[in-house]
């Protein structure tokens, strides 16, 4: 039988407790269907911090290297404020990913109809809404180098990161996005701000002769990453997919979270590049959300995220489409029925803990 590993880091904060919501449909896909999936389980973030002094143990670490694929819940929190900066929950996923190479963050933002009432924005803005926020993860300021404080040793410090990109990162990230526009609806708007920064010249330049050499087949815009902002807010569906520097990605798919109804609800799958000999890539999964210590340990936090990350990690992992399409069937089916957890609540809805919300998606994948 086929073994599919995989290595679950569940963190900190609400990160365990939406873990535990994909746990049970592991265990019960692996009944059912007999998909052989044999999982291990590490420690990151402060966890990690706390058992043994480092955001992420070697031995962990080379866990999550040698696994098809690992799912990761949220890191961070309060507790770890004061923690020197290296060693911050934080530098365990940053780790991951630069060292995975997990160059490739994608970032569905799509508004289940269920939920177009609960966006701060009206519902015909984001009803229907389906877009791909594809960012960069192992480059700009996130990594480069000089990243320190310096004493400047007159009463003044100064505080440094370097954004930097070379042609290889851009040409890269800019084919993934083109190549996953051609599977959808086959449009790319890139972000940067070549009008201030000179790595936005190069990324404006890079994805303009990527597409030249091997994708013009794909409509291809170009907007400056803050006015792109005020678009997703204005009207988000003109966009299909939309490429984007580290930095920026983060925070425009925090905005893009809202468009869905809540943060509760934007998976994310970071993914490596093929290996030329097997054509398997690394990779990891991962709610966009972090910790949220402002609700963790109350049993309140929406698993659903977590768990469509999963379905990101079925589709892109183990080419179990069909499996990842009921999946995420059930999470609109579990919708349609009003149940909801307190960040998409609204009039006439039933309340449900996290652990409801797995279960109901649960039943919903089984009768499917
Ligand atoms: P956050 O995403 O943890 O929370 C922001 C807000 O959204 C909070 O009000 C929270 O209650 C709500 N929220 C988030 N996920 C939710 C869910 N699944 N269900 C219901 N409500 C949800 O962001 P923050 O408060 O800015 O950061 C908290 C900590 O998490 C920080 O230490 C930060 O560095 C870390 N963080 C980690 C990750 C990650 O591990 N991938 C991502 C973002 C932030
Ligand atoms: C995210 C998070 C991370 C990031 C943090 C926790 C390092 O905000 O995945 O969006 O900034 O990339
Ligand atoms: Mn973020």
């Amino acid at each position: 039988m086929t073994t599919r590993s995989l290595f679950l880091l569940p963190g900190d904060g609400i990160g365990p407790e939406a873990m535990a919501e994909v746990r049970k449909l592991i265990a019960h896909i692996n009944e059912k269907e007999d998909a052989g999936f044999v999982t291990d389980e590490g420690l990151v973030g402060g966890s990690a911090y706390d058992a043994h002094g480092q955001a992420i143990s070697e031995e962990d670490m080379a866990k999550a290297m040698a696994a098809d694929a690992v799912l990761f819940g949220a890191v961070g929190g309060p507790k770890w404020d004061g923690v020197p900066y290296e060693v911050r929950p934080e530098a365990g996923l940053l780790r991951l990913r630069k060292d995975m190479a997990l160059f490739a963050n994608l970032r569905p933002a799509i508004c289940y109809p269920a939920l177009a009432a609960s966006s701060s924005l009206k519902p015909e803005v984001v009803e229907g809404l389906d877009i791909l926020i594809v960012r960069e993860l192992t480059g700009g300021v996130y990594f480069g180098e000089p990243k320190e404080i310096v004493d400047l040793g007159n009463g003044q410090k100064r505080g440094i990161d370097t954004q930097v990109y070379d042609t290889f990162e851009i040409e890269r990230i800019a084919g993934v996005a083109f190549e996953l526009a051609r599977t959808r609806g086959n449009k790319v708007c890139s972000m940067e701000k070549h009008n201030v920064m000179k790595s936005g010249v190069l990324w404006k330049e890079v994805v303009a002769a990527t597409h030249a050499a091997k994708y013009s087949d794909v409509e291809l815009t170009h907007m400056l990453a803050d006015a792109g902002g005020m678009q997703l807010v204005r009207w988000p569906k003109q966009f299909d997919v939309i490429v984007t520097d580290n930095l920026f990605g983060d925070m425009l798919s925090d905005v893009a979270a809202m468009l869905t109804g809540s943060l509760g609800m934007l998976p994310s799958a970071s993914l490596g590049a093929p290996d030329p000999v097997t054509g398997k890539r690394k990779a990891l999964y991962e709610p966009v959300h972090g910790s949220a210590p402002d609700i963790a340990g109350q049993g309140i936090a929406n698993p659903i995220a977590m768990i469509a990350s999963f379905a990101m990690c079925l589709r892109y992992s183990f080419g179990m489409i069909a499996e990842a399409d009921r999946l995420e069937k059930a999470i609109s089916t579990v919708l349609d029925k009003g149940l909801r957890t307190g960040d998409i609540m609204s009039d006439g809805c039933t309340r449900v803990t996290t652990s409801e919300m797995g279960d109901a998606v649960l039943e919903a994948y089984a009768a499917g």
